[in-house]
């Protein structure tokens, strides 16, 4: 059985455990939809200060929720339409202090102040979809936040292959 131990130490000293665990998590598996639901959990739980966690996967069209922890979310996103939408089109990392100041912000949890959003593609380039992080506390993500969960998004995306 996973065991995820309580992180501690510096924030870079967490994200690398975190990072330790989450590669122990997805080690041997390949399967998209288990290893983002287990992705998910493990961020969910392991990190404060977050309400939504979870996948929005590319299917040739627009972006379709995944696998997640927190509540019911839109369904479909359109490429560049909010937050995650932005990222997919952009490939870059949207990391929103105030969400109520990002025009175009698509308000799944009214409780969500903060987002950080990773798009995902795979070797070849292609746009697999993003992961999606929302907090109820403004400014929630900082840069230290956004490179440790680039690297969490990116031992997703190896585990694809
Ligand atoms: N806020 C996102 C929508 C997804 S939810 O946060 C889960 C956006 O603007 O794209």
């Amino acid at each position: 059985m996973f065991q995820s131990a309580a992180l501690a130490g510096s924030k870079s000293e967490q994200y690398a455990e975190l990072a330790d665990q989450a590669r122990g998590l997805l080690h041997g598996e390949r399967d998209r939809v288990a290893n983002a639901a287990n992705l998910s959990a493990l961020v969910f739980h392991a990190l404060p200060q977050l309400n939504w966690v979870g996948f929005y996967f590319y299917d040739g069209k627009e972006l379709v929720v995944g696998p997640f922890q927190g509540h019911p979310a839109c369904v479909r996103i359109a490429l560049g339409k909010g937050v995650c939408g932005t990222a997919a089109v952009s490939k870059r990392t949207q990391r929103i202090a105030d969400v109520d100041a990002f025009p175009g912000h698509i308000p799944c949890d009214s409780a969500s102040r903060s987002e950080l959003v990773v798009p995902l593609f795979d070797a070849r380039g292609a746009l697999v979809g993003v992961f999606d992080l929302d907090s109820p506390v403004l400014e929630r993500f900082d840069a230290d936040d956004q490179q440790g969960l680039e690297q969490i998004a990116a031992i997703f995306v190896e585990s694809l292959q």
